[in-house]
């Protein structure tokens, strides 16, 4: 018999756990039948930015006002960059229906931002437009030295319970390590209205420019090192925190996703891989993950999932302290 690999992810059946995190790779409707024809269990697309949405609102203003005394057809000889702004937000629906129209997966719609605000409406019109979940991902860099960590996951907590509002599909949200206690956060965010989480974010950091003495944007794809952050905290926050969690960082090969899945992931997604492997990467995956629960005899993704959590480890101390002392200590021991 082999081992059944789906999963249930956000109160939704998926047929596997390897998922297609939000990134260039879910753009084109190519892209994405390429994924599902590689038999990819759902695919989030790529985010709507907060401040798409509120500088497309602050330019139609902008238009009506202009508009009021004059006559539509003007309105290239003010705006000649009308049509773009006019369609931003308006093409990534149109682009929701008709993944949802092509693809079988489920498609989960993604939108990135900071604050509570009007541009949270938003999430309603991707409910309308079909999408099976939406992920809502927060990417803030506080700043402030007079806002506190309270203060900040305030923001957090705001922004999630104004987005939860708005929608009743579920609703996940994807967010970075840094907090003081992630586990009690996480905790606030499903008590906000979050289904699931997913863990982490990975922060681009800007770099220096030394001839231009710019600060400028880089992007890299993730090494597979990455996968040891999320690794551990799903492995804590599994079974302490009701909810759904998504591993996302560094999931590279069918291995990687075992990992994800063992420590408490109900789905593994992945960017860098598949933007430098391309769709094929996930057949062979899903071949290798079939092979490996098969060898292990296991009956199913459900029966392994979260078996190696910190609640269910035969070694729970691997996960905190004692796993660092062990560490260094060998290390010394190794050099002298
Ligand atoms: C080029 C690129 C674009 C991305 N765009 C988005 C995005 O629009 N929204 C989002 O939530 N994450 C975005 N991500 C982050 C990925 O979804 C993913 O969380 C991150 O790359 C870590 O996973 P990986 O190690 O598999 O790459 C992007 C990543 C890359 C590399």
């Amino acid at each position: 018999m082999t081992a059944d690999l789906s999963t249930s992810y956000l109160g939704m059946t998926f047929a596997n756990p390897i998922v297609a995190s939000s990134s260039p790779m879910t753009e084109s409707m190519d892209a994405l039948l390429a994924l599902q024809e590689s038999g990819i269990g759902g695919v989030v697309l790529p985010s709507l930015w907060e401040e798409q949405i509120e500088h497309e609102a602050m330019e139609m203003q902008r238009l009506y006002e202009v508009t009021a005394d004059s006559f539509a057809e003007s309105l290239s000889g003010y705006f000649p960059e009308y049509q773009d702004y006019a369609t931003r937000t308006e093409s990534y629906l149109a682009h929701l229906v008709e993944a949802k129209q092509a693809l079988e997966i489920p498609v989960i719609a993604s939108l990135n931002g900071t604050t509570r605000g009007g541009w949270t409406h938003y999430a309603k019109k991707i409910e309308e437009a079909g999408a099976d979940a939406l992920e809502l991902n927060v990417y803030l860099i506080p700043t402030d030295p007079y806002a506190s960590g309270r203060d900040v996951e305030k923001r957090y907590l705001d922004l999630v319970s104004a987005v939860r509002a708005e929608v009743s599909i579920p609703l996940a949200v994807k967010i970075g390590p840094y907090f003081s206690s992630l586990p009690n956060m996480a905790r606030e965010l499903v008590d906000a209205g979050a289904d699931g989480l997913v863990l982490f974010n990975r922060f681009f950091q800007p770099d220096i420019d030394l001839e231009s003495l710019e600060v400028v944007p880089r992007v890299s794809l993730s090494p597979r090192s990455a996968l040891l952050l999320p690794l551990r905290w799903t492995g804590i926050l599994c079974g302490q925190v009701q909810a759904s969690f998504g591993i996302t960082s560094g999931v590279h090969t069918a291995e990687d996703a075992l990992k994800a899945i063992l420590v408490g992931a109900d789905v593994a997604m992945m960017a860098s891989a598949l933007l430098r492997g391309g769709a094929d990467v996930v057949s062979t995956m899903l071949g290798e993950i079939q092979q490996w629960l098969d060898e292990h005899e296991y009956d199913s993704i459900e029966q392994m999932k979260g078996s190696m959590a910190i609640g269910s480890s035969a070694n729970p101390d691997a996960f905190v302290r004692a796993n660092y002392m062990k560490i260094l200590t060998t290390y010394t021991s190794q050099v002298s």
